[in-house]
C-alpha cells in the first residue's frame, strides 16, 4: 500500500510541486489548502490528487483533518508543513495583527500539524516530517520579522521533535529554501527584486521543484539516518 503524505500549502507554489514530486514517486498524497477553493480545484482536476481544506493555524481544525484523514485513508507517515504567508512591513510599520497571523499560521501551524500526526507516527515506529523554513530563517530580511521569527522558530523545532523521535524511527527536517520563483515574491517591489536576485550567488531565482527534490529525499524511506537537519536550497545566498 503506498504511504500517505500530507502537504499543507499543497495545492499552489513549492507546495504544489512538493505535491507532484510525491505523488511521482508513489506515495498517495493529500494537498490541504487554506482559502482558494478554485485554485485547489483546478489543481486537483489537473493532477488527480485529493484536496482538503482547513486552517493549518487552528489547533482543533488540524486535528479533525487528520483524525479524518487516518479514517478514510489509513494511515499518516510523511507530513510536510509547508504552508505559510508573508505580511512584510518594515518594523516601524509592522502592525501586531501583522506579527500575530504570521506565526500563527507559519510556525504555530507546524507544531498544530505534528502534534496532530507525530504520537501515531511514534506508535507505528515510522515517520517523516518535514518543516518548510526559509533563507530569510536563517539570515533575516529587511521588511521580515514576523516571518524571520517564524522560520527561524521552525529550524529550532524541527530539531527538537527530530531530537524526541530518533529512537521510533520519526524523523523531522527542515528545508530552508532561498528566494522562489511563486506567487510569493510577487509583492516585492521591482528594484528591491533586483537587490534580492544580486545578492544570489547562481544569479537567479530557484525553480519550486529544486526545493520538491529535497523533500522527495528526506521523505523517502532511505534516509532514516538524516534527522535533525536542515537543507538549504538558495543558490548560495546564505552559507554555514
Ligand atoms: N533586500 C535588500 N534590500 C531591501 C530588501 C531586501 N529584501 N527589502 C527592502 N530593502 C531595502 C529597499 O531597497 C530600501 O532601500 P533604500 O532605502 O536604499 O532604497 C529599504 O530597504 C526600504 O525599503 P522600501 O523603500 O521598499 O520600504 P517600504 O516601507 O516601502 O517597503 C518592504 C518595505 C515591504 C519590506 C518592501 O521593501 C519589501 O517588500 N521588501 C521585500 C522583503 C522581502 O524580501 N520579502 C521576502 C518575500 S519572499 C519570502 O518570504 C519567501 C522566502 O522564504 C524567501
Amino acid at each position: 500500500m503506498s504511504r500517505i503524505a500530507v502537504v499543507t500549502g499543497g495545492t499552489r507554489g513549492i507546495g504544489e510541486a512538493i505535491s507532484l514530486k510525491l505523488q511521482e514517486k508513489g506515495r498517495r498524497v493529500i494537498a490541504n489548502y487554506g482559502g482558494n477553493d478554485a485554485a485547489a480545484k483546478a489543481f486537483s482536476d489537473r493532477t488527480g490528487i485529493e484536496v482538503r481544506r482547513w486552517d493549518v493555524g487552528d489547533h482543533n481544525a488540524c486535528l479533525d483533518a487528520c483524525a479524518a484523514i487516518e479514517d478514510d485513508c489509513g494511515p499518516i507517515d510523511i507530513m510536510v508543513n509547508n504552508a505559510g504567508i508573508t505580511r512584510d512591513a518594515t518594523m516601524m510599520r509592522m502592525t501586531f495583527e501583522q506579527w500575530d497571523e504570521v506565526i500563527r499560521i507559519d510556525l504555530t501551524g507546524c507544531f498544530n500539524m505534528a502534534k496532530a500526526v507525530f504520537p501515531n507516527m511514534r506508535t507505528r515506529g515510522w515517520g517523516r516530517i518535514v518543516n518548510v523554513g526559509s533563507v530569510n530563517g536563517q539570515g533575516g530580511q529587511i521588511g521580515q520579522v514576523n516571518y524571520a521569527a517564524a522560520k527561524s522558530g521552525i529550524h529550532g523545532f524541527t530539531k527538537s521533535l527530530a531530537m524526541e523521535g530518533a529512537k521510533y524511527g520519526v524523523t523531522a527536517n527542515a528545508i530552508a529554501p532561498g528566494y522562489i520563483a511563486t506567487d510569493m515574491l510577487s509583492s516585492i517591489p521591482e528594484n528591491v527584486m533586483e537587490k534580492i536576485v544580486a545578492q544570489i550567488p547562481v544569479g537567479r531565482l530557484g525553480q519550486p521543484d529544486e526545493i520538491a527534490r529535497g523533500v522527495e529525499f528526506l521523505t523517502s524511506d532511505n534516509a532514516a539516518f538524516v534527522t535533525g537537519s536542515t537543507l538549504s536550497i538558495n543558490g548560495g545566498q546564505h552559507m554555514y
